[in-house]
């Protein structure tokens, strides 16, 4: 795709995956709730922040590895859970797999995922971490939870800002839902973009293949997705954290929180990580931006837990900004998301490489050579 090498920057990305894909998709992944309020703080929180770069510092070499949960990562960056990629491009969650294990970073595979814990593992490889939405049936999730770990998945990753469905008035108005209902409307905006018509006329309306044998005597992917919808487990609680705890025997990291209390109480558990996350500004809009939340987090957990954070990034610099705020690592949910639906694996590729070459430069500019020299001595103001 010529395009592709002109894409300098991920909004480049996001520009053409809106080319790419019919209204209703894009704004399925590209919208956050109700105002979308929390999904611009998130955005404002990274481009407020000022450095104050140190000069006459050899950076002839930068070293951006690090130790991500006793494994070396070659970026402060992972790949965050993203539901229903396939909807953008056949078999985009292996594509954005594959590309992490080809940048040396871990990728987290959603419940909601369109390839299987096991498909992921055998296609694609690399560092794989499981994301776990809670579920009313707990056989089911307990059966998720044992795929993943015979699937040699590293680390389950719990969310647990999700109790119920984010207000996302783009997909109201666009009679979006999963999976598809042909409606004469979203028909037309389907036809709009022959190219992703086409590949879903060849490939098949995308499965959910995770949760088939979820929903008793049904394959079917309309089925499925409905019942998921009505079976996300809004009495999941500290309780049930610590019995998941308690039976997961390798790394636990709990997603989608922002308040240094409940952080603590993670920490209590013996979990391992925390993400803070408002899940991208999808969930409660008026949420605080997570870098907004992010220090105090730090400050109460950070030399407990690996502290991550994701929501809003789309630079490299952000990933600096994030470390020296008391990040190890940002997660990222739509900047690879955006390339692989414009472009599959090497559009996932590039988005990577885009977020690479930045973080390197700003690591230059600031006169860092290693992550573990991003600190708080960076921040103007500090
Ligand atoms: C289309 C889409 C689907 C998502 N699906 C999930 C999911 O299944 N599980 C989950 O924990 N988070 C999900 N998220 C949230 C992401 O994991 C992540 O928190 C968010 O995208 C981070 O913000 P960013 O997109 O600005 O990087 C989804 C986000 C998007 C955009």
């Amino acid at each position: 795709m010529p395009e592709l090498s002109r894409a300098y920057n991920i909004e480049d990305l996001r520009c053409l995956a809106q080319r790419s894909l019919p209204r209703s998709v894009f704004d399925f992944f590209d919208g956050g709730a109700e105002d979308e309020a929390t999904l611009r703080a998130n955005r404002e929180a990274f481009q407020r922040v000022r450095l104050m770069p140190k000069v006459l510092v050899d950076v002839a070499n930068v070293d951006t590895k690090l130790e991500l949960f006793g494994r070396v990562a070659n970026y402060p960056v992972a790949i965050s859970p993203v539901g229903a990629a396939g909807f953008g491009r056949p078999d985009a969650d292996i594509a954005i797999a594959r590309a992490a294990a080809k940048f040396g970073i871990p990728f987290t595979l959603s419940t909601a995922a369109n390839a299987s814990i096991e498909r992921v593992a055998r296609e694609a490889g690399g560092r794989l971490w499981f994301q776990l939405y809670p579920l009313k049936d707990h056989d089911f999730a307990a059966k998720l939870v044992e795929r993943a770990r015979q699937a040699e998945y590293e680390a389950l990753l719990v969310t647990v800002d999700l109790p119920v469905g984010g207000k996302r008035e783009r997909d109201f108005r666009n009679q979006f839902t999963l999976p598809f209902r042909y409606t004469g409307r979203n028909v037309l905006d389907f036809a709009s973009r022959p190219a992703w018509a086409l590949r879903l006329l060849r490939h098949g309306v995308p499965r959910m293949e995770n949760l088939e044998g979820f929903v008793p005597q049904s394959e079917d992917t309309a089925t499925i997705a409905l019942w998921v919808g009505k079976n996300l487990d809004a009495s999941f609680d500290w309780n049930r954290l610590k019995a998941l705890r308690d039976t997961w025997p390798r790394k636990l990291l709990v997603k989608g929180v922002v308040r240094a209390d409940d952080a603590e109480r993670i920490a209590q558990l013996g979990c391992d990580g925390v993400v803070v996350s408002n899940h991208g500004g999808r969930q409660l809009d008026g949420a605080i931006a997570t870098l907004d939340a992010l220090p105090a987090i730090a400050r109460a957990v950070g030399s407990k837990l690996t502290v991550l954070i994701d929501s809003g990034v789309r630079r490299g610099g952000d990933a600096l900004k994030a470390c020296a705020l008391g990040a190890q690592a940002v997660m990222i949910g739509r900047a690879t998301l955006y390339g692989a639906s414009a472009a599959g694996e090497s559009g996932a590729l590039r988005a990577l490489e885009i977020l690479a070459d930045e973080l390197e430069r700003s690591m230059r500019l600031c006169g860092t050579r290693a992550i573990a020299e991003i600190g708080p001595h960076l921040l103007a103001g500090n």
